[in-house]
């Protein structure tokens, strides 16, 4: 039976990343016979350039009726001042996500050994990296009513937007992240900012509730300020964190540049029957769009991650894992990992050994 595979490109240097991963994925379709069918629709700017709108109803469906979704990345300036703010290409990807339920957002930052001179930080505290941001993200403060841009007394304009958990939303992602950690090392931290936010203590009580299931994972809480100076201080006391839709944003960019860049991180997106959107935790980069320059592994590992958790073809994900450890083993790099010793290679150069590497 065929499985279809959308295929969302979007703005910046989404084309140019997406191009890569869909031959990647054409690729082990044909070796391992895994019956996938792609197609691709608009989202965010491009969107709006055809149709007016980030998020075309015919999209909308296409991404509902889909096994599984690849995302390259929206958003850019040419959008950034479209004085309607429903209209911006970022809407789009909400859209998608609050539509399709896709509250479990998984970012694994995982440092490849051969790039251990690439992050910026000493490579003593990088070195076996591998952890797993659990963001919620299909509620808080990204989602709460009400929100908006008012005029009060005096004429004093105020914007305002509502940070609100309800217990089930805290509880469905705590298990998520749960069972996460139970498959890994069986150590959990929930971030938050109890000592201020009401929103978060009650997140702190779900979390303790969810962890009388799971005897066996340590959960531990910290503060999200403390979590980020940890994050660069000592990054591999983590095994599994589990924050909110803002704070995992923010420490998942953060975590990003422990694996040597933010062109490395992949992410799924899943609803409660482990259907998903795979997508880059990295933006559009309008600063080197168009110019053969982005690191396209982010986008590639995000369609593995898809293999894996969507299409039941986990043994194919893990080919296409090992083929971009060998292209990494081969000293390629794109500008955002390059470091001395090594051969500067453009976006499609670094999808062509991609491909050379999984054709063995
Ligand atoms: P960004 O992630 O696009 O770029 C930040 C920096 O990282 C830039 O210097 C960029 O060149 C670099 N970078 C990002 N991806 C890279 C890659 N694959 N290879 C090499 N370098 C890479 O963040 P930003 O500049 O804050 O945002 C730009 C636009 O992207 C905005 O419109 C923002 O809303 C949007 N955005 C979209 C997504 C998404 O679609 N998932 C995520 C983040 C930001
Ligand atoms: C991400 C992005 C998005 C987010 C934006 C583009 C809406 O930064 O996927 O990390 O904030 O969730
Ligand atoms: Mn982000």
């Amino acid at each position: 039976m065929s499985k279809n595979v959308l295929i969302l490109p979007g703005d910046g240097i989404g084309p140019e990343i997406v191009t890569q991963a869909r031959r990647v994925l054409e690729l082990v379709n044909e070796q391992d016979s895994l019956g996938l069918e792609f197609s691709e629709a608009l989202v965010g700017g491009a969107a709006i350039d055809a149709e007016g709108v980030p998020l075309p109803e015919t999209t909308l469906e296409a991404a509902k009726a889909a096994d599984a979704i690849l995302l390259g990345a929206v958003g850019g300036p040419k959008w950034d001042t479209n004085p309607d703010f429903q209209i911006r290409p970022e809407k789009g990807l909400l859209g998608i996500r609050s539509n399709l339920g896709l509250f479990g957002n998984l970012r694994p930052a995982i440092l490849y050994p051969q790039l251990a001179h690439a992050s910026t930080l000493k490579p003593e505290v990088v070195s076996g990296l591998d952890i797993l941001i659990v963001r919620e993200l299909t509620g808080g403060i990204y989602f709460g009513q009400p929100r908006g841009v008012r005029v009060k007394e005096g004429g004093i304009r105020e914007g305002y937007n509502t940070y609100v958990y309800d217990e089930n939303e805290i509880r469905r992602i705590g298990r998520v992240a749960f069972e996460a950690a139970r498959a890994r090392n069986k150590k959990l931290c929930s971030v938050d900012k109890a000592n201020v936010l009401e929103v978060t203590v009650l997140w702190r009580e779900v979390m303790e509730e969810v962890a009388k299931d799971y005897p066996d994972v340590e959960l531990s809480h910290m503060y999200v300020d403390n979590a980020a100076m940890q994050l660069v201080r000592a990054p591999k006391q983590f095994d599994v964190m589990v924050t909110g839709n803002m704070f995992g944003d923010i420490l998942s960019d953060a975590a990003a540049m422990l694996t040597g860049s933010i062109g490395m991180l992949p992410s799924a997106s899943l609803d409660v029957n482990g259907k998903g959107m795979y997508e880059p935790c990295h933006g559009s980069a309008p600063d080197i769009a168009g110019q053969g320059k982005a690191n396209p592994l982010a986008t590639i590992l995000s369609a593995a991650m898809m293999l894996r958790y969507s299409l039941d073809s986990g043994a194919t994900a893990d080919r296409i894992e090992a083929a971009v450890s060998q292209v990494l083993d081969q000293n390629l790099r794109t500008a955002d990992i390059m470091s001395e010793g090594m051969a500067q290679v453009s976006t499609s150069e670094m999808g062509d050994a991609v491909v050379a590497a999984l054709k063995g």
